[in-house]
């Protein structure tokens, strides 16, 4: 598909900087650390690289903290260090993305303390400041200066911006009109502005409907006029994007806001429809219809051709794909294979194409709670400190996961039948298929529930691919028509996935015999079919 944009076609590819590689010993990830692993992401074939923050921060939320915008936290090196970095990606056809975290700052940001100063200034009006508690959430008291509470949707450390809610007092910017509001629009536009103009290729945009909405009973309002007036910014600079962390709504957030992509909940689903099949867990009772359904449901609602949803392996905040399938690679790569194969954008989280585990042994760190389990460094080989890092083991940003002497990089590497070659040869495939693209046609041939074999056509001017998963341990078949995908007409149908060392398996089909396609498929297995009708 020529006209469409890049990001539609994309891999996304999500680090996170601190615990992907340390190039200067002190035990945090850094920006020359992902510069020096570019080959690996080229090799893997991903197409962009979205940065957890690396903005200045005092580090409560492990950079979600942000206290100043402008200026990178020197633990992850500096302007130069980005630059490079983006000149390196670009020269291997990776655009680089950065997490722009715009629904509360830190508390030490300096908009912060001008704010809670009880002299009112150009700032009085940035946050959500009250004499009493509204809405639900957290109203915290301010106790120095400003004597009133001010609004924090997730630590106190975190202070929630305002957009020009209504339901605060008058004298507190309750609309966007406010001029002290305005400078704030302003403002983040000049963010935004800069760092496009150093080089970057979009954000991921954090808490995208303004977590200020609990308290201020916000109606998608302001994040419209926020985020539409960001949008013109981003197309200033023409082929850049914007992609949405809002869960709530997904849809309204690309047809509304002005994003071209959106996260969207249906991750989870998709993970949960995996852990149906684990190893141990009897006869399949999953519900692949109701996936099928709910994703159908969501991505025809994206009104612009140009727009679209965003399905994810795991993140940094909420367990990985590998747990899921209790460990087992083969269902692990279906998982892979699902988000790889829907017409969404696939974003696969660091680690997770090498089946890394949620690590309940990593100790909080860094305001993460539980969440450190995702966050364990990336083991690259067999060596001291799965050679993420040369600092010595207690300096490390977390401890590297146990284990992983037997799943890393450097083993999975080149070796045939690793879940990372597996992962290789899925998004190899995709970007050799139109067909297995985000914006091609998607037609359901075997969706039901109980039952473990989920089958659907995927179609693109003359490229046609059929995707079949099994999500159980145990052999399965069904029988699918594929006559709808080849116009009644007799094909050619050729395996691509998985690969097989005699050569890919062809087969001619008659048109009766498309019409009741036996699918058998082992445990645990897949098949990606092209149908080159004759
Ligand atoms: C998002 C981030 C999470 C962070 C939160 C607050 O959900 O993914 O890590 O704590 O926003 O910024
Ligand atoms: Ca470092």
């Amino acid at each position: 598909m020529a006209d469409s944009p890049w990001y539609q076609d994309a891999v996304i590819y999500q680090i996170y900087p601190q615990s992907f590689q340390d190039t200067n010993g002190d035990g945090i990830g850094d920006l020359p650390g992902i510069t020096r692993r570019l080959d690996y992401l080229q090799y893997l074939g991903v197409d962009a690289l979205w940065l957890c923050p690396i903005f200045e921060s005092p580090f409560t939320d492990a950079g979600y903290d942000v206290s100043d915008y402008m200026r990178i936290a020197p633990r992850y090196g500096t302007l130069g260090d980005l630059k490079r970095l983006i000149r390196e990606a670009h020269r291997r056809g990776i655009r680089i993305l950065l997490d722009m975290v715009f629904g509360h700052t830190s508390d030490q940001h300096r908009w912060f303390r001008e704010s809670s100063r009880f002299r009112r200034n150009p700032c009085s009006n940035r946050y959500l400041w009250s004499a009493a508690e509204f809405g639900g959430g957290k109203w915290v008291w301010n106790n120095e200066g400003r004597h009133e509470m001010y609004y924090a949707s997730w630590n106190v450390s975190q202070v929630d911006l305002n957009y020009g809610f209504r339901r605060l007092a008058k004298g507190n910017g309750n609309s966007p009109r406010d001029p002290g509001v305005r400078a704030l629009y302003r403002d983040c536009r000049r963010i935004v502005a800069y760092w496009l103009g150093q080089g970057v290729d979009g954000f991921r945009c954090d808490a995208a409907g303004f977590v200020g909405y609990k308290a201020c009973g916000n109606d998608g309002r302001l994040p419209r006029l926020f985020w539409r007036s960001i949008r013109k910014v981003a197309d200033k600079f023409g082929d850049r994007v914007l992609m949405s962390e809002e869960w709530d709504r997904p849809v309204e957030a690309v047809n509304e806001w002005g994003f071209h992509l959106s996260f969207s909940l249906l991750a989870g689903n998709l993970k949960g429809l995996l852990s149906f099949g684990k190893p141990g867990k009897g006869r399949f009772r999953g519900d692949p219809l109701a996936f099928d359904r709910a994703f159908a449901s969501q991505s025809s609602g994206v009104r612009r051709k140009d727009h679209g949803l965003v399905l994810f392996t795991s993140n940094h905040d909420s367990g990985r794909l590998a747990d899921c399938s209790g460990g087992c690679d083969a269902l692990t790569a279906l998982g892979f294979l699902l988000v790889l194969t829907q017409n969404a954008v696939p974003k696969i989280y660091m680690g997770d194409e090498l089946g890394m585990r949620y690590d309940s042994a990593a100790p909080s760190h860094e305001g993460s709670g539980a969440r450190a389990g995702n966050r364990t460094p990336m083991p690259w080989t067999s060596g001291r400190n799965a050679g993420f890092s040369t600092a010595a083991a207690p300096k490390l940003y977390l401890p590297v996961t146990k284990g992983y002497q037997r799943r890393n990089v450097g083993i999975q590497l080149g070796h045939p039948g690793s879940l990372l070659e597996e992962v290789r040869g899925m998004i190899a495939c995709r970007r050799r298929h139109p067909s297995l693209r985000t914006r091609a046609e998607k037609i359901t041939l075997h969706a039901r529930k109980n039952d473990p074999v989920y089958a659907y056509g995927r179609r693109c001017d003359d490229d046609t691919t059929v995707v079949a998963v099994n999500l159980s341990g145990r052999p399965a078949r069904a029988v699918v028509s594929l006559r709808g995908l080849t116009g009644g007409r007799a094909a050619l149908v050729r395996q691509l996935l998985p690969r097989c060392r005699e050569g890919l398996e062809v087969r001619h089909a008659s048109a009766a015999e498309l019409g009741r396609f036996p699918l058998s498929l082992g445990p645990y297995s897949y098949q990606v079919l092209e149908v080159a009708s004759l």
